[in-house]
């Protein structure tokens, strides 16, 4: 069977047609792409764009922290990524004297860049199929749990053999199409990562909330680090003695520039995508989970936008959490829009009948019907879950009375850190969200999702703005003084504050009633999903199939391409700095561009300066800072975002309407040279043309 299923992917990869620029491939594989590329402008080589043995594309691209991509544009380390990606460790360096959020940033030599604990950079070594190992010892006749111990225990040893390899190792063994094939990946992660420039916010976060996931664009998205190693280039921790790392590989920048229909590829990490569920789970998505988070979103950012519009103090308190809370928010919203006006829940319908219609008398023979049976078990519990997430833990005080609490009990002598706490928190934005979230929870959910805690306390005050008031006025953990001042002798009085108590319950009902049940059925539908994979890739051998995303690296590659966002309207694929000037005002926070900008431009020459570019490629949260490389092989951009109308590209790809949005390399020269004055920098980066 598993020889089958091998040839099956294997067929499926070689023979396959991808439908347009939809596909997040994996770069060991490209030799399975790469004449598609070609077809489509690209002029390099599939050992070019990976190699083991020589240096390749992927030499020069890293994980950045935790969820983002970067690039490599000197022989001495210099790493480009998104303004957004280098948000916190910026906001970390900043105070009141020095707001290098606001002003921006800029080291004007070496000894002036700045260090970043906790960040780390991860360069991908090498991937490489080891579905045979990973399944060594398994038989057909083991159970599931016998099955996963298998693949435990042999990924284990996979694992710690990688890592033996050399210093600063990192390996994992990472399931693909739900668990059909396996593959290890090895990465040397480099742990000295400095800040070297930054625009200010008004150039970097230009248009911000209101401009994001949508287009006409001009965000100058970028953040500048350099990655430092040891004297032999190895990873080590921040030291003085450090030396700039040496890569086996770095882009070269191309100011050519871009038009519609060139080649683009984006080579980046997307953290995860789910293009192959069934109807039902989409469904789900469309009709149920986005709604009901974009609803309780809605009324969480009125109330906070209420407060900030009034203050100036209340608008810095909240403008991370703020981003925070509507990035997502705006994201489904694209996301349901895209999916209904696809129909992709009646599209995959129809596909699924075809399929039965196949699967009578194999293996697959009743699958998707299981499937969605097990997916209507699930879907009550599931949204209980989601409403707790989206309700219960938006109340800020809820979760810093957990947390005081939990760091009391672990540790007897820590004072708990107040101070962060109570520098970002507005009571009035909290008792109102307190209010909406209750109120929604008690209109919204079955009564059987109720937790009796919650019941027996409405009844007690009669509505939830009495219950609201008088857990306001009692608790403790509103008081910073007081908050300070606790010490372990108080748990036991602290276990008995409305506040903790109301979060602990909610914790009991949730981990006993409701998340073992989601967990159950999840772990069902994941495995009916590896054979429906299986099964589709069998239905369609002549399709390409790629893996749902990761996080692990991917090359997406399209082309440059506008598009109809509705009918009679069309959106060109490049953005200018006249945009910058049309959209400047000093009134809207977001449209508040830097007098030195204002003046730049006043001077003339620049109404053509190109600011950002939209294109074809397939990309999602993790594609951040990713480099975008043109047809040569060259930096001609950094992504970061992608269309409002196309957000549903998680789930399926419309060629007509996704874009992805990537900074234009040019608008960052422009920016590093003419506002923070740093063009010392260009001397280490190699230009194309
Ligand atoms: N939408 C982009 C992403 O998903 C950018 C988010 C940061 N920008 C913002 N205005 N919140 O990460
Ligand atoms: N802004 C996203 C990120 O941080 C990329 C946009 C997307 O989801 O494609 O990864």
């Amino acid at each position: 069977m598993k020889r089958i299923l091998l040839s099956i992917l294997a067929l499926a990869s070689f023979t396959g047609i991808a439908l347009a620029d939809e596909g997040m491939w994996l770069p060991a594989l490209i030799s399975q792409r790469i004449g598609d590329m070609q077809a489509k402008g690209f002029k390099l080589s599939a050992e070019d764009v990976y190699s083991v043995n020589q240096a390749s594309l992927k030499d020069a691209v890293v994980l950045f922290g935790g969820g983002c991509t970067g690039e490599i544009v000197s022989d001495e380390g210099l790493l480009l990524t998104n303004h957004h990606c280098g948000y916190g460790f910026i906001q970390r360096h900043s105070s009141v004297e020095h707001d290098y959020l606001k002003d921006g940033f800029w080291a004007m030599d070496r000894s002036q860049e700045l260090p970043n604990r906790g960040l780390t950079v991860s360069f991908l070594q090498r991937m490489e199929e080891v579905t045979d190992q990973v399944l060594k010892g398994y038989d057909k006749s083991m159970t599931e749990l016998q099955r996963d111990s298998v693949i435990r225990v042999n990924s284990g040893e996979l694992v710690r053999a990688a890592m033996e390899e050399g210093k600063g190792l990192r390996a994992s063994v990472e399931a693909l199409y739900y668990g059909n094939q396996y593959f290890l990946f090895v990465y040397k992660i480099y742990r000295d990562v400095r800040l070297v420039g930054a625009p200010p916010s008004s150039i970097g976060k230009f248009g911000g909330d209101t401009d994001n996931w949508m287009w006409p664009r001009h965000t100058g998205d970028f953040s500048i680090f350099r990655i430092y190693a040891d004297k032999d280039n190895e990873p080590a921790d921040y030291s003085e003695d450090n030396v700039p790392y040496k890569p086996r590989r770095f882009f070269k920048i191309s100011r050519k520039g871009v038009k519609e229909g060139d080649f683009t590829f984006v080579y980046g990490c997307p953290g995860s995508t789910k293009e192959y569920v069934m109807s039902e789970e989409v469904k789900y998505t469309a009709e149920v989970s986005d709604p009901q988070k974009i609803a309780l979103r809605t009324k969480r950012l009125d109330i906070q936008k209420k407060y900030m519009n009034a203050s100036q103090a209340v608008r810095i308190q909240y403008s991370s959490k703020n981003a925070g809370v509507s990035n997502a928010w705006k994201k489904w919203q694209g996301e349901e829009k895209g999916i209904k006006k696809m129909k992709t829940v009646a599209a995959k319908q129809a596909f699924e009948r075809k399929f039965n219609k196949w699967a009578e008398g194999t293996e697959y023979e009743g699958l998707v019907d299981k499937l969605g049976a097990l997916y209507a078990e699930r879907n009550p519990y599931f949204r209980a879950q989601e409403y707790y997430s989206e309700t219960v833990r938006a109340i800020e005080i809820l979760s810093f009375a957990s947390g005081v609490v939990s760091t009391l009990e672990r540790d007897r002598s820590a004072a708990p850190n107040a101070e962060s706490f109570f520098k970002d928190y507005y009571q009035p934005i909290d008792e109102e969200t307190f209010v909406a979230m209750m109120e929604a929870f008690d209109s919204q959910m079955e009564d059987r999702f109720k937790p009796e805690y919650f019941k027996e306390k409405l009844a007690e005050y009669g509505s939830v703005k009495a219950w609201k008031d008088d857990l306001f006025k009692k608790t403790v953990f509103t008081d910073k003084a007081k908050v300070s001042a606790l010490t372990s002798a108080d748990l036991e009085s602290l276990y008995e504050d409305p506040a903790y108590e109301l979060y602990n319950a909610f914790m009991a009902w949730f981990y006993e009633d409701i998340r073992p049940v989601v967990d159950e059925a999840n772990a069902k539908i994941r495995l009916a999903n590896r054979d429906y994979m299986r099964g589709q890739m069998a239905f369609e051998p002549d399709k390409a199939f790629y893996p749902d995303a990761n996080l692990t690296l991917r090359v997406a590659y399209g082309h440059v391409a506008g598009y109809h966002p509705a009918d009679g309207m069309y959106y060109a694929p490049v953005s200018t700095l006249k945009g910058i000037i049309e959209k400047d005002n000093p009134e809207i926070f977001d449209y508040n561009i830097p007098q030195a900008l204002r003046d730049i431009y006043a001077q003339g020459g620049h109404d053509d300066q190109a600011v950002c570019f939209l294109a074809t490629n397939h990309t999602s949260g993790g594609n951040s800072g990713s480099p975008v490389i043109n047809a040569d092989g060259n930096l001609i951009g950094i992504n970061f975002d992608r269309v409002w109308e196309g957000t549903m590209s998680d789930i399926a790809f419309d060629p007509e309407v996704c874009r992805n949005i990537s900074l234009d390399i040019r608008y960052l020269l422009f920016v590093v040279d003419k506002i923070g004055h740093a063009s010392y920098l260009f001397d280490e980066m190699d230009f194309a043309d």
